[in-house]
């Protein structure tokens, strides 16, 4: 068993935590607090979050898609293969590392999706995004937690409050998605989305590609 090599660890801001990057053989691993965050071995359900509210926003010219965080890209690559050359797409990620990350060691894992000139990055928190903007994104895809509780740090659980879920829905225009990736189901979670005013759809999804593996689970949420 090839061991585990540490490659770098980042402070995340307003939290005390870290997160770790490392790497065996071919794989890589972002985890803090002891969880796994990300492993690049399992990305089908990450790349499903981008599928699957892409297709459902209609029309599809002039598209402005949020992605909070970035990860590993696959998400952010998923997304680009839905879009059309006038997308545009913001990806905005907490952690300045894990641009840096992007760019020097995770880049290849999805097909370097940061050098596509309609991708722009905010390094702030999604929150800080969501707010500057109203009536501006066709769909915002949060994968920033393992699902609707902050993990990556508490701060994070104000997306997923009640105030935090009406700022997310007068961000996005009409028709819009909001899509939140989850590790389990969480019928609060549903509830308060509807509390909101948003249509919500769940869809149980496979880890990995071709369906290996458990199941995570992604809320569409449309603003009607
Ligand atoms: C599970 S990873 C995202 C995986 C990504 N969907 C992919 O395809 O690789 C979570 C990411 O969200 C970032 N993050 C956590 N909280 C955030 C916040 N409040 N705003 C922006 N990014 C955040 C983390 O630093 C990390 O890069």
């Amino acid at each position: 068993m090839i061991p585990w090599q540490e490659i770098d660890r980042a402070e995340i801001p307003g939290h005390k935590g870290e997160v770790i990057l490392r790497k065996r053989g071919t794989e890589f691993s972002m985890r803090t607090a002891g969880i796994e965050l990300m492993n690049s071995r399992r990305h089908g359900s990450e790349a499903a979050l981008a599928e699957l509210a892409c297709s459902r926003v209609k029309p599809k010219s002039g598209l402005r898609i949020l992605i909070g965080g970035l990860g590993m890209g696959y998400t952010l690559a998923a997304a680009l293969e839905q879009s059309e050359p006038d997308t545009l797409i913001t990806v905005s990620e907490l952690i300045p590392a894990v641009v840096r990350w992007n760019r020097e060691h995770l880049g290849h894992l999805a097909g370097m999706p940061l050098d596509d000139p309609r991708v722009s990055v905010e390094e702030e928190d999604v929150v800080v995004t969501i707010r500057k903007r109203k009536s501006a994104w066709d769909t915002i895809l949060l994968d920033v937690d393992n699902g609707p509780d902050g993990l990556t740090r508490k701060a994070n659980d104000r997306l997923y409050s009640i105030s935090g879920l009406k700022i997310s829905f007068s961000a996005l225009r009409p028709g819009g998605i909001l899509g939140v990736w989850s590790s389990g189901a969480d019928e609060a979670f549903t509830r308060r989305l509807k509390q909101c005013g948003f249509q919500t759809e769940t869809v149980t999804v496979p880890v990995r590609k071709p369906g290996k593996g458990g199941r995570h689970i992604i809320w569409l949420a449309g603003k009607p």
